[in-house]
């Protein structure tokens, strides 16, 4: 009889056990999109030539067996793309899950593997519509799952570690590459074959180190519980058209007129320097904003510092909008998101200033 009472009352401790560490580790979500992260090549000398999208989350999430001691982890195979090829389609419905999966009280944060090629856009659309505290955690790698030392499974360890952390709460979307921790809205990347090839001019969120999180600094912009745009707002599955013309020396005015006769409602000028633009192309963006109402703002080609309004061009005069430090891949997209809500330049450019 007591021996009964005693095992019982030892598998009752165990569950007691089991459940305290179930409830002790916060739960996060996988979403798996793709990319070199989800890689493989030939061989494993293959650190660069490889087909991206191909091993499906239960893998990825298997392949690091110590992320089950940070955190309860499941997953959620969203897309399995190179993230070149993703369109406002895919993005729009990666958004849509996200936000389904942060209102839900029994998810603490969220985990997106993503291709590196495009993982900048979707954090930085991510930051501007989707409301919520939790962390939400960009990663890819550099090299694909099959490589010599493949930087994949780390830079997984390590997003799920931030995202189960509760530091990591309110500082909006992040990413997660080669140890730091980038703000969404600052990270770009900066080189192409390296595995530190996610950079920020205005410096890293903080760094972390065997899945502990150390911080240095927050941004100052507006972003998730303090962005005017939500993605249970925007409707259908493509945002209004707004195209990338990079600059350079002896140009031509098509690529504006083909953007602006395939129904851009705006432009964003690649500019040399400080968003130069070429005298002989200001007649063309003078009338395509005049006459056609097509909002034209200048980015630049240059990959750090910012464009200064009124500087190399009288914005004021033009009614044109300045990107700001936004590259022109991102004040794509944030020009996009103004233009479901404003036409006016003046608008416009506030949130350029604020996001
Ligand atoms: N095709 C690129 C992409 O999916 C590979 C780059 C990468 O993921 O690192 O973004």
């Amino acid at each position: 009889m007591i021996h009964k009472a005693v095992k019982s009352f030892g598998l009752g401790l165990t569950l007691l056990a089991a459940s305290v560490s179930l409830y002790a580790k916060n739960n996060v979500v996988v979403v798996a999109t793709g990319g070199t992260i989800a890689g493989a090549g030939a061989s494993s000398t293959n650190s660069a030539t490889y087909t991206a999208a191909k091993v499906p989350v239960d893998a990825l999430i298997n392949a690091v067996p110590q992320i089950k001691d940070l955190a309860n982890v499941s997953g959620i195979q969203a897309l399995q793309i190179a993230s070149e090829s993703i369109t406002d389609k895919e993005l729009l419905s990666l958004a849509r899950q996200v936000n389904d999966l942060v209102k839900k009280p029994s998810v603490n944060g969220v985990v997106i593997t993503h291709g590196t090629d495009t993982l900048e856009e979707t954090a930085f659309f991510l930051n501007l519509v989707i409301h919520t505290d939790k962390p939400i955690v960009l990663v890819g790698s550099m090299r694909p799952s099959t490589a010599l030392s493949a930087d994949g499974p780390l830079n997984l360890y390590s997003a799920v570690a931030l995202a189960a952390s509760d530091e990591a709460k309110n500082k909006g979307v992040m990413v997660l590459m080669n140890d730091s921790i980038f703000a969404a809205r600052d990270v770009t990347k900066g080189i192409n074959i390296h595995t530190n090839a996610f950079v920020s001019q205005w410096g890293e969120l903080g760094t972390l180190v065997e899945g502990k999180p150390y911080w240095f600094r927050s941004s100052v912009k507006r972003h998730t519980n303090a962005s005017e745009f939500n993605i249970e707002n925007i409707k259908g599955d493509q945002l209004p058209l707004v195209q990338i013309v990079y600059g350079s020396d002896s140009m031509i005015p098509d690529a504006y007129l083909a953007y602006a006769k395939a129904g851009a409602k705006a432009i964003i000028n690649a500019g040399t320097g400080n968003g130069s633009v070429g005298n002989y192309i200001v007649p063309t963006l003078k009338k395509l904003h005049d006459e056609q109402g097509i909002q034209i703002i200048r980015s630049s080609r240059v990959p750090q510092g910012f464009v200064l309004r009124n500087a190399e061009q009288p914005d004021d005069q033009y009614g044109w909008v300045v990107a700001h430090d936004l590259n022109p891949q991102k004040a794509r997209l944030l020009a996009a998101l103004a233009l479901t809500k404003t036409n006016d330049a003046k608008e416009i450019q506030r949130m350029f200033w604020q996001y």
